[in-house]
């Protein structure tokens, strides 16, 4: 493991206040966003979604790094430049999500594990040869009636240990997304102590498997009532939960936590991101920043609905809504921002 070479990964992936595109939805979620918005779930249509992001104008300005899925990594613009050429010729770090989707867990129902591990390690090498700088594992944790089991937790913990193992063995920066899910009617206060809990469960498992902190980055969610539960709470409540949660279990050796978006609209991520750095900036050890999906890519979905004739514009909401949250990360972002045309 070269240590030093993780830290240069990081450090280049969160430069002048820059952050994460997740772009990496398996083709299944892919598909599912689609149809939710009319687009045909074919893998033309995923090819030219994926190259009208990366051959936006100027995304370089606040995006980092992007993740990959294995299907994206292999394609190629209509132009027939291969994607991974295109960011890397625009400065953009790549990533890839490697897990294999969370699958019902046997014995405990309504919970997921996260499976992926089998033959991850010549999948890194494979990756590593295509340039790839850093990768992704989602471990989902449901809120419930008696859920999540500690079990549950320690086996998804113990998976995403084992993959940033792997990772860390080939110089990969790995991504440790452990996110607990929005959907429920749970409270602000059940979401705090489960994250917390499930933040020091994955944080002494990666001490057991010797884990160097200072080459992860962390994917949490933010904590924030279920979104069934009709008391939602204010802008600065959620923010300083999240803070509060994060501190008191998430050493300050991390380098760097990269909020998911979960489901949040755009402006509402945009807005708790900026209430996090803007409330607290004195009192986090780590960068804050964004590794979001939705909330940068649902209006540009919305806006493309698959026709050629709309990408000029999709990519303009796009660069816009990477704008947003990079200004969301500086504590520099308004919802006066949302009124204005690019
Ligand atoms: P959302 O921002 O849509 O939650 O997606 C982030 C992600 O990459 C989940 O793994």
């Amino acid at each position: 493991m070269n240590k030093q070479l993780l830290k240069e990964t990081i450090k280049q992936l969160f430069t002048d206040g820059k952050g994460l595109l997740a772009m990496d939805e398996s083709t299944g979620t892919c598909n599912k966003r689609f149809a939710e918005a009319g687009i045909p779930q074919t893998v033309e249509m995923r090819r030219s979604y994926r190259e009208l992001i990366v051959t936006t104008p100027n995304l370089h300005e606040s995006i980092g790094g992007a993740i990959l899925y294995d299907e994206t990594i292999r394609q190629q613009t209509k132009a027939g430049i291969p994607i991974i050429d295109v960011l890397i010729k625009a400065g953009i770090i790549l990533g890839i999500k490697v897990d294999m989707g969370a699958k019902p867990m046997a014995g405990f129902p309504n919970e997921k594990v996260t499976e992926g591990l089998d033959g991850l390690r010549d999948r890194l090498v494979e990756y590593k040869k295509m340039g790839v700088r850093f990768a992704k594992w989602r471990a989902v944790i449901a809120i419930g009636n008696d859920i999540p089991t500690t079990a549950c937790i320690k086996a998804n913990m113990h998976a995403l240990s084992r993959y940033a193992a792997l990772c860390q063995e080939v110089d990969i920066v790995p991504i440790v997304e452990p996110e607990v899910l929005m959907d429920g009617n749970h409270t602000l206060q059940q979401c705090y102590d489960i994250t917390e809990k499930v933040l020091k469960i994955l944080f002494y498992q990666l001490y057991q498997f010797r884990i160097d902190l200072e080459g992860i980055i962390l994917k949490p969610n933010m904590v924030i009532a279920g979104t069934e539960n009709t008391k939602q709470n204010s802008i600065d409540k959620v923010a300083e939960a999240t803070v509060n949660c994060l501190l008191a279990s998430v050493p300050a050796a991390v380098p760097a936590i990269a909020f998911l978006s979960g489901g949040q609209s755009p402006a509402v991520a945009a807005t708790h991101l900026n209430a996090i750095n803007k409330n607290f900036k004195d009192k986090l050890p780590w960068i804050v920043s964004f590794s979001f999906a939705r909330a940068i890519q649902q209006p540009v979905l919305e806006i493309w609905k698959g026709q050629e004739a709309n990408v000029e514009e999709a990519q303009k909401i796009l660069y816009r809504r990477a704008k947003y949250a990079v200004a969301a990360k500086c504590g520099k972002y308004n919802a006066v921002m949302e009124q204005s045309v690019v």
